[in-house]
Parts: C-alpha cells; sequence; structure tokens
C-alpha cells in the first residue's frame, strides 16, 4: 500500500472546486480581457482577427472562441524573437525558448505577474502531486532556456518546498544528492527517472528504499504501464505533468495522486478545446483531437487558440472541478504511418512494458526498402545474468505482441544490457534514417 497524499480540502484553492458555473463566469471574464488584449497589444493577432473577420467584443459566450483564428508554431518563428510580445520589453523579466531542431527558435516571454501566474499553476500541480510544504524537490528538468527546470523550481519554492536545482546529467551524483537530501519529491522526465532508477541499482542501492514519495514527471508522453513499472520499482507515487512553453511551461495541468486517472486542466488559466485536426472544427468532450489553448491571465504572451499538435481528449472533472485531459498518447508530429498503420511510440512503449526480460528503455528506427518503409526496435536486456537464447525469445514475445496488438510487423533489434542510448531529458524515440524527399 502506498502513502495516501491526499491533500486537504482547505489547502486546495476554491477555484479548483468550484462549480462550474463559478469556473465559466471567470474563463469569460478572463477570455474577454486576454482577446482585447492580444488584439490591442500584438499586431500579429490584429491583423489575424481582422482577416476573420472577428473582434474581441463579438465574445459573448465561451463558445463564439470557435470563430477566432488558431495560431501555429509558424506564426512564433515569423515574430521571431519578440514580435509576439504584448506589453513593452522593459516589462519583460524573462524569457525561456525551445531549441527547435531546425530553423529560428520560438521565444516566450513572461512579466513579473506571469511567473508569480506560473508559479502558482505548479505549486498547484505540485500539491495535486501530493507534495507538501516542507519537502525536499529534487529538480532534474533541465535548466536553462527550456522550461521546465525554472518553472519547477518557482513552483516548488512557492508551495513552501526545499528545492534543490540540480538540473539534469550526471547520473551518480543525481543517487547521491537523492541519498544525502533526503529528497521526497522527484521531478524529472520519466525516461530520465529510468537512468536514475538504473543507477541506483548500479550502485547496490535498493530503490525502495530511497526517501522519495512522490515523482511527477512530463515533458514527454509515457504510458500507465510505464506508471506502474516506476511506482513499483521507487515504492512511490508517480504523477504526470503537463505542459509546454508557448502556455506558459510545466503546470498548465496535473493529475491527481488520489485518483491519478488523466490531468486536470488548470482551467481558470488556460483555456482548452479539442479539435478535429484536419478540418479544425471543435469537437465535442470526449472526442479524441488535438489540443488547442487560450491563455486567459498572461500578460507578456498572451496565446490565442494554439495548436498543440497533442492528441487527446477533454473528460469531466473528478478530484476537481476542473475538466482533465486523458494522458497524451503522442504528438501528431510523431505518429509514424507504416504501410497504412498509424502508430505512436507510446503503444510501442505498452507492449514492451509487457514483455519480461526486456528493459524499459527504447528507440525506434525507421528505414526504407525499395519503395516500402520498415520500422525495427531496438530493446535491452534488463540488468544481471539472461542467457541470449531468453533474450532472442523476449524479443520474439514483444513482435508478436506488436503484431497482434498494434497490427504492424516490426523487426526487434535485442541489445545487452544499457545497449540502447539514455535520455537526460527528453527522450528521442524516433531516428528516421528513410531518405529525404
Ligand atoms: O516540455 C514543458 C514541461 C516541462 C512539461 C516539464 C512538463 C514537465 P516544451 O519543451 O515546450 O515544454 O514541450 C512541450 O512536450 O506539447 C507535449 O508534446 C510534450 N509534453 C509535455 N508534457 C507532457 C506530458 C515542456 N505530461 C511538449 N505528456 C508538449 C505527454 C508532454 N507529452
Amino acid at each position: 500500500m502506498m502513502l495516501d497524499l491526499t491533500p486537504r480540502r482547505e489547502d486546495l484553492d476554491p477555484i479548483e472546486i468550484a462549480s462550474r458555473d463559478e469556473i465559466t463566469a471567470v474563463q469569460l471574464q478572463r477570455m474577454r480581457w486576454s482577446l482585447t488584449h492580444a488584439y490591442e497589444n500584438v499586431p500579429f493577432y490584429r491583423h489575424a482577427f481582422d482577416s476573420a473577420g472577428v473582434h474581441p467584443a463579438d465574445l459573448t459566450d465561451l463558445s463564439d472562441l470557435a470563430r477566432f483564428p488558431f495560431t501555429v508554431k509558424q506564426d512564433l518563428r515569423d515574430n521571431y524573437p519578440f514580435g509576439m510580445f504584448a506589453v513593452p520589453r522593459d516589462r519583460v523579466v524573462r524569457v525561456h525558448a525551445s531549441s527547435g531542431t531546425t530553423g529560428k527558435p520560438t521565444v516566450v516571454g513572461y512579466t513579473a505577474q506571469d511567473i508569480d501566474t506560473w508559479a502558482s499553476c505548479v505549486a498547484r500541480s505540485m500539491r495535486a502531486s501530493g507534495t507538501r510544504p516542507g519537502d525536499v524537490v529534487h529538480i532534474s528538468y533541465g535548466y536553462g532556456l527550456f522550461t521546465g527546470g525554472l518553472g519547477a523550481h518557482y513552483g516548488a519554492e512557492k508551495l513552501g518546498c526545499t528545492v534543490v536545482p540540480v538540473s539534469g546529467g550526471m547520473t551518480p551524483r543525481q543517487v547521491q544528492l537523492i541519498e544525502d537530501f533526503g529528497a521526497t519529491t522527484i521531478m524529472v522526465t520519466p525516461s530520465y527517472a529510468l537512468s536514475i532508477l538504473d543507477e541506483y541499482r548500479a550502485q547496490g542501492l535498493d530503490p525502495r528504499k530511497s526517501p522519495l514519495k512522490v515523482g511527477i514527471f512530463g515533458a514527454e508522453p509515457w504510458t500507465n504501464a510505464m506508471r506502474e513499472e516506476i511506482e513499483q520499482a521507487f515504492d512511490m507515487h508517480a504523477v504526470d505533468i503537463y505542459g509546454l512553453s508557448e502556455v506558459i511551461g510545466p503546470g498548465v495541468a496535473n493529475e491527481c495522486v488520489e485518483t491519478k486517472d488523466g490531468l486536470h486542466i488548470w482551467e481558470d488559466h488556460f483555456y482548452p478545446e479539442v479539435i478535429d485536426p484536419e478540418t479544425g472544427e471543435v469537437l465535442p468532450d470526449g472526442e479524441k483531437g488535438e489540443l488547442v489553448f487560450t491563455s486567459l491571465t498572461k500578460e507578456a504572451f498572451p496565446i490565442i487558440r494554439y495548436r498543440t499538435r497533442d492528441l487527446t481528449r477533454l473528460l469531466p472533472g473528478t478530484a476537481r472541478s476542473m475538466r482533465r485531459m486523458e494522458k497524451v498518447t503522442g504528438r501528431s508530429d510523431d505518429m509514424i504511418i507504416l504501410r497504412g498503420v498509424n502508430v505512436f511510440p507510446t503503444q510501442i512503449e505498452e507492449q514492451l512494458m509487457a514483455v519480461k526480460g526486456l528493459a524499459p528503455h527504447f528507440q525506434i528506427e525507421l528505414t526504407r526498402d525499395g519503395r516500402m518503409d520498415a520500422m525495427a526496435i531496438h530493446v535491452e536486456a534488463v540488468e544481471g545474468p539472461m542467457g541470449s537464447e531468453a533474450l532472442t525469445q523476449s524479443a520474439e514475445e514483444l513482435k508478436a505482441r506488436i503484431k497482434d496488438r498494434v497490427g504492424i510487423s516490426v523487426d526487434i533489434t535485442a541489445h545487452g544490457s544499457r545497449g540502447v542510448p539514455r535520455s537526460q531529458g527528453k527522450a528521442v524515440r524516433i531516428i528516421d534514417n528513410r531518405p529525404k524527399g
């Protein structure tokens, strides 16, 4: 039995458990402000709204938002670096940026008030995860232009925790500091958590005896099967945190430790829609599509109907009144179409976790043989003695499961223990070796 870390109701922000009517009223008022603020201060939005023939005053109901145009990543690139800021540059106290594999990075900015809003959202997320004031919080998300490290950091301080700002890398030292400083919460990508787990075992330490009680994992997709693996290995709660730099950073949505049934979206600050990615039409709650966000309170960088490319569905509130989003299956960018079948890396992860003898690390390699695409999955043996026959058998089992349950034929390349490259931040799941063009 894991610890019951359900927060006390009186410790929640009242809006988390307010009635839907109250939440809707706050949203409508704030959405009007946010649309007006964007329209009046960002030439990009003024032009986009004018071209679509809409004006902030047209919003009389939340559903009117559907009449406003979408914003996409390219719009941010076109206005590089500061063209989307809605306040004078000297009111911007911080910028973050996404590295972006190609082209210009996307830059986002924050006023002092925005930093405070963000810290409050992360503090709320951490409380939902089971973290309490006074906890020692070990932060292994990267610090720097990435929002993970500093976002988690300010939230943890705001909640009243002792923050250990380790950032990613130097894995042996991560283990030492968790043990020596008595970290009770860790914030890290799930894939890097697995590297830390390996390191525990390499040092001959029992991870179940670590001081950790809560892990707050995000920045990349991960499955419930992975949750179970991590919870078992560390004897701690593993909770999902979601966010993206364009919207604010981590802390847009978070699971509740008492239910772990999807992520409650902090709807008083971020208004969600799910759309059909082909037609752009808004889908009813419960239907799966692309997640779109509108910021309701941000000053420096208001964002209207931002297409995240993340695929999920909206669900009613449970432990909180605010709506949930189902765990993200993947990004539309990461969807592989293999001989007509759509596949996400999370589907492979789910099958891998079910096979004994294989470690939870994997990479997908895509190649092209003539006109046919092929997929090879690189996996590795668990630590400890394992004959090559047993490894081959596990690989065969994985191949069969993927054929049966995902519906595709893949090659499995089984490496010895530690044969798959490790991440120190977001895992690289797909290696695309298909010829370009
Ligand atoms: O990854 C912010 C973050 C940091 C979230 C730490 C959680 C923890 P970006 O680098 O802008 O920001 O990447 C955002 O990462 O659109 C998703 O595709 C993915 N992502 C983030 N959280 C999750 C999650 C940060 N919990 C992009 N599950 C998003 C699945 C996630 N994917």
